[in-house]
């Protein structure tokens, strides 16, 4: 416990923090202050519990507070707090990406380190598109993205992203070339399917014709997320992911999955690509990388890829990519003793042996008023509501705020409301959250 807390701030203090994706009037106006954590648990600044239901925001994948990782943190802060990885490298960079190699899918064994999602996600559509020009095709500059994906917040990822909020204001400054394949929602023919929902797999073909009409030879990726989390998760229809996998190899297109949500046990597996049996040219990973506990994102790139760019005078940059706190000593340290958390605790497998717990639990929403669908897959699941007649978004919200108020952390995207608890999670727990979701749809009408 910590004794120490920073008191409240007093309602006049909140103006200076411009919020990121959150309604800072409604906020400044009802503070949800969260100041402790442990476990499953937050506790607010006046000392309510509420249980996390989200993993923080999907990246708390061990729980909150681990010991072992607040450990080598501070250590490696005594030890060298910050190191250079561009002309110089340290030792535990090279540790911790030797020991995501052996994790990875199949071949996509070279690790970029980045920051965060988003700039995974950047890196890796730079990393596509100068593949192929090292390649001698240099002409493929394209990125189809899909309807309600979301890629993070830089450039790349918002052109390639397609939630309509975050892209309609920023619209000139989206990428060039850049198509996107249609979403796999579709509440009429799937609603409460239990796991990966039957119908759909031919969306995929929508592929097809994108690339026969901007011809396959100007494409350089493909990026979907395996399963989509921020649009209110949004699950691949069963044979939908291969059958994207095949259409990109015959083009010669790079296949890139964004697994920044997915990644780290979420679904049973170390990540989705496993699960699925699919396997991308590039994965795009963050959150569970270091429970966390300090902000890093790794992309996974296929050995070919790395190779075609080692060609060239030796002592030429290969790359001209990075970030100053790429593979940062800290966020390396904190990402191992995540992974070693995960590999003792069989964290990275755990959410297949509670699917079918977690899925019973979430599927007992069905018949609740205004519930119009149930989706789940590993340990997400998400409740669909109807949305009030010309204020869409207004009902979930109120959920959100409901189970919040009775100490249940979920998250709320439009009228969906996501859940995706730490993997350490216990059937009572499972059983509060659902329960007290229920209570709150209830109560909101
Ligand atoms: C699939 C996916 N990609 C990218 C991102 C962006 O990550 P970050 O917020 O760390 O930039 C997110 C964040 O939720 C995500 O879910």
């Amino acid at each position: 416990m910590n004794a120490q807390l920073t008191p409240a701030p007093a309602q006049g203090d909140l103006d200076a923090f411009w919020m990121p994706f959150t309604a800072n009037r409604q906020f400044k106006a009802n503070p949800r202050l969260l100041a402790r954590a442990e476990g499953m648990y937050y506790w607010t600044a006046d000392g309510r519990e509420i249980l996390d239901g989200v993993a923080g925001l999907w990246c708390v994948n061990a729980g909150h507070g681990r010991r072992e990782i607040t450990e080598a943190v501070t250590k490696q802060l005594g030890t060298m707090e910050y190191a250079p990885a561009f002309q110089m490298g340290h030792p535990i960079a090279f540790e911790l990406a030797n020991r995501l190699a052996k994790i990875a899918p199949p071949g996509l064994e070279r690790i970029f380190f980045t920051n965060s999602g988003s700039e995974s996600v950047d890196t890796a559509l730079k990393i596509a598109i100068a593949y192929h020009r090292a390649r001698g095709a240099g002409q493929r500059i394209r990125f189809i993205g899909r309807e309600k994906g979301y890629h993070g917040v830089g450039f790349g990822g918002m052109s390639v992203g397609g939630m309509v909020n975050n892209r309609k204001v920023f619209g000139s400054s989206m990428l060039p070339g850049v198509d996107h394949l249609p979403h796999t929602l579709d509440v009429g023919n799937n609603a409460f399917s239990r796991g990966l929902p039957e119908w759909g797999a031919h969306l995929a073909d929508a592929l097809e014709r994108l690339i026969a009409l901007h011809d396959g030879s100007t494409i350089a990726a493909v990026i979907v997320e395996p399963i989509a989390g921020s649009a209110g998760v949004v699950l691949p229809p069963i044979g939908y992911l291969k059958r994207l996998r095949e259409i990109c190899d015959k083009h010669d297109i790079l296949l890139i999955f964004d697994e920044v949500i997915t990644g780290f046990g979420r679904v049973g597996k170390p990540f989705a690509s496993q699960a699925f049996d699919v396997t991308p040219d590039l994965m795009t990973t963050a959150k569970g990388l270091t429970n966390g506990a300090i902000p890093m994102g790794a992309v996974f790139a296929h050995r070919k890829i790395y190779d075609a760019f080692m060609q060239g005078p030796e002592n030429a940059i290969e790359l001209f990519h990075g970030y100053t706190y790429s593979a940062h000593p800290v966020a390396c340290a904190a990402a191992l003793a995540a992974l070693e958390v995960y590999t003792k605790e069989g964290l990275l497998t755990r959410a297949a042996s509670l699917a079918s717990e977690w899925e019973n639990a979430v599927h007992s929403l069905r018949g609740l008023p205004h519930v119009i669908d149930v989706r789940n897959y590993g340990l997400i699941g998400a409740a669909e509501l109807e949305p009030r007649a010309g204020k869409p978004g207004a009902r979930g919200f109120e959920v959100f705020l409901k189970c919040f108020e009775r100490g249940v952390m979920v998250r709320q995207t439009g009228d969906t409301i996501a859940m995706s608890p730490p993997l350490i999670i216990e059937s009572k727990q499972i059983a509060r959250i659902v329960e007290t979701l229920g209570t709150a749809i209830r109560e909101v009408g």
